[in-house]
């Protein structure tokens, strides 16, 4: 059984981040969408706020779970029993962090592969933290989420 976890703040998922789950889980038998807690990004959702709206997201992939995590991704994937980390590649300027992160996750713990899945072109341009700007600026952000990320961003900046 291949189980991959697909790591991030999530705050709040996205579009970009639902391709890659959706493209992860055709490849492995299992996903779990690790929420970090990012105490370090200061989050306007809070854990459980961001792993509800990674539920809500992904309740139509049927290999697909969510949990938060607190601490280390590899001793979370260790702890669910996963062997491969994937990560989507937006653009080249996403390269040398994630090369990074990759060579030290595989030095804290060698039997976890870290997988890459690279953003198809529409999704290049987004962040969380581009959709958090047009929504505290009343724009709307529906192409960008999934229905109850949209709704969430509405109530939160009501
Ligand atoms: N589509 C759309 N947006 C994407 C994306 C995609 N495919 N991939 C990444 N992004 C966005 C994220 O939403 C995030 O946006 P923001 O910074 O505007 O909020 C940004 O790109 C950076 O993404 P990422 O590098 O994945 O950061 P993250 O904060 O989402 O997740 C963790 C980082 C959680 C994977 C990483 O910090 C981690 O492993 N934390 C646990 C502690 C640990 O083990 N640290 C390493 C050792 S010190």
């Amino acid at each position: 059984m291949k189980r991959a976890v697909t790591p991030g703040t999530f705050d709040p998922i996205t579009y970009g981040h639902l391709d890659v789950i959706t493209r992860a889980a055709q490849l492995m038998d299992e996903v779990i969408v690790g929420v970090a807690a990012s105490p370090g990004k200061a989050p306007i959702f809070s854990l459980e706020e961001r792993a509800e709206l990674a539920r809500a997201s992904t309740a139509h992939l049927a290999n697909v779970r969510v949990e938060p995590f607190e601490g280390l991704l590899v001793d979370f994937a260790r702890a669910v029993d996963a062997q491969v980390l994937v990560k989507g590649l937006r653009a080249i300027t996403d390269f040398e962090y994630e090369f990074q992160m990759a060579a030290l996750n595989y030095e804290l713990e060698r039997a976890i592969e870290t997988v890459f899945i690279m953003s198809p072109p529409q999704y290049m341009y987004l962040s969380s933290s581009i959709v958090r700007e047009l929504a505290r600026l009343g724009s709307p952000v529906d192409q960008f989420v999934p229905a109850p990320v949209a709704e969430a961003l509405a109530r939160k900046f009501a």
